[in-house]
């Protein structure tokens, strides 16, 4: 990555793709270092500096401001998620004869929130806050919102309704579920509802301001990314491209389709300024961030057969042989193979391979009762793809209970994986009967590929 001609913290940091943790292990950033990397930022007009709760509103277009919050410091989000540049918390208010506030911030962020929101009106004359999605980093405001404005009336998309419920608690408060295409006249300004489920809560929508084109798109093509000295995203901003990618990967890439879909909708839309939940807005081509969501989302086929991925560990070679017979079986069939020795192959390989896949079969000896960790480290890759219709099956050789196939399979089903009838345990070396049992197997996996 190339260091851009603006201050970035962190401009030669390495990503690679997959959960920072659990898949790549890349380190956390120090904390300190960090700071110092943002304090030198500061030297510039950095609206992330000490001085942030200085900032004011910025105005997007008349009568439209971002209200949101900056949160320069985090360093994980959501457990799983490293924000090596922070994030924002990006709120917005939309002014007509009626007043709305599309999405919210963090709770401990209300301050900013309401510091930016009184130059405009008084908290108490709200009329509308609107939740593109509930999860807490838009929702946490609620409560004080509630406390200042006990008549605020809540709009969502239908599906978030029971989720509000059980986050607001109060059954007093006053909440609407909103339909796709549904507007919302504030007097001047026109909302329009867009719902994008999955998008990556079976809750979210976008809202669309329709005179002034303002898509405020939720979580989708954001970024984690506050340190910026503007909140406009720069033309062929390299950092915060790759924030968005990485947004992207961790965050929506288990929803490839459904980001798709949403994505496909959004782009019917003439859009001047794209204002995601996190990090820049993009006025400067306002599609950018929406369009490569097109490209992300495009399911990579490497070939125009089915593909199923062998993945397995083996301590002696006898799970080994296992995956090796069924490898050679396969390829005789009208079905394409790859094998992964999921110790010697990196994990974003392994998560493109799988994303790829049409089945999978995973191989692990059993040890103590358990499938062995490699294994599991890469089964857990699965939850970070979209696995809808993807076949598995599971294998693997053991000494006495052989209790690992049967927990594979169970945590396939789990994640809705078709998960084949029959799975192939082998006790200890194979012998050449039961290499003979693996190539049935074998043959069994690829018609049930091609059915
Ligand atoms: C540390 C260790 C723990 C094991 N625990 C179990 C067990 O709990 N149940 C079992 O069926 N086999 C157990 N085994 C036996 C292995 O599953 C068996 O040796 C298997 O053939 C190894 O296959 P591999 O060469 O593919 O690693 C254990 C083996 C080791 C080395
Ligand atoms: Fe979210
Ligand atoms: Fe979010």
């Amino acid at each position: 990555m190339q260091s851009s001609p603006r201050c970035h913290p962190f401009p030669d940091i390495k990503y690679t793709t997959g959960r920072p943790n659990r898949a790549t292990n890349i380190p956390l950033s120090d904390n300190s270092e960090a700071k110092k990397a943002i304090a030198k930022c500061a030297g510039e007009t950095y609206i992330g500096a000490p001085e942030e709760k200085k900032v004011k509103s910025v105005e997007l277009a008349s009568n439209v401001f971002w209200v949101g919050a900056l949160d320069p410091d985090l360093r994980i989000f959501d457990i799983n998620v490293k924000t090596d540049y922070g994030t924002t918390y990006n709120a917005y208010l939309v002014k007509g004869e009626k007043t709305a506030l599309i999405d919210g911030v963090k709770s401990g962020f209300e301050d900013q929130l309401f510091e930016r929101l009184l130059p405009h009106l008084a908290i108490e004359d709200l009329d509308y806050f609107i939740l593109n999605h509930t999860e807490p980093d838009h929702s946490g405001a609620l409560g004080k919102l509630l406390e200042r404005n006990p008549n605020l009336k809540l709009l969502c998309a239908k599906p978030a309704l029971p989720f509000l419920k059980n986050i607001i608690n109060d059954d007093k408060v006053s909440v609407e579920g909103v339909k796709d295409g549904q507007l919302l006249e504030l007097g001047g300004a026109t909302l329009e509802f867009i719902s994008a489920p999955f998008m990556h809560w079976p809750d979210t929508m976008f809202t669309y301001l329709v005179e002034q084109k303002i898509l405020f798109s939720c979580d989708g093509y954001g970024a984690h990314y506050a340190p910026f000295d503007d909140i406009f995203y720069q033309q062929n901003d390299e950092v915060v491209d790759h924030a968005a990618w990485y947004y992207y990967d961790c965050i929506m890439r288990p929803y490839a389709s459904h980001c798709r879909k949403a994505t496909l909708k959004a782009l019917d839309r003439e859009i001047e300024i794209c204002a995601p939940s996190h990090g820049p807005l993009n006025k400067v081509e306002p599609k950018r961030f929406i369009e490569r969501y097109l490209e992300w989302t495009e399911i990579k086929r490497l070939s125009e057969r089915p593909l199923v991925v062998i993945a397995y560990a083996s301590s002696y070679g006898n799970t080994g042989q296992m995956a090796q017979t069924f490898y050679q079986q396969i390829q005789s069939s009208e079905v394409d193979v790859e094998l992964v020795d999921v110790q010697n192959v990196p994990a974003a390989r392994q998560r493109d391979l799988y994303e790829a896949a049409d089945g999978l079969l995973f191989g692990s000896p059993t040890f103590v009762n358990d499938a062995v960790k490699p294994i599991w480290d890469s089964l857990h890759l699965l939850s970070t793809i979209s696995c809808v219709g993807k076949k598995a099956a599971a294998f693997g050789s053991y000494g006495w209970g052989g209790q690992a196939v049967a927990i594979i399979e169970s945590y396939l089903a789990s994640l809705k994986l078709k998960v084949h009838e029959s799975s192939c345990r082998v006790r200890l070396v194979p012998s050449a009967a039961d290499l003979d049992d693996c190539r049935q197997f074998a043959r069994g996996f690829s018609e049930f590929m091609l059915n």
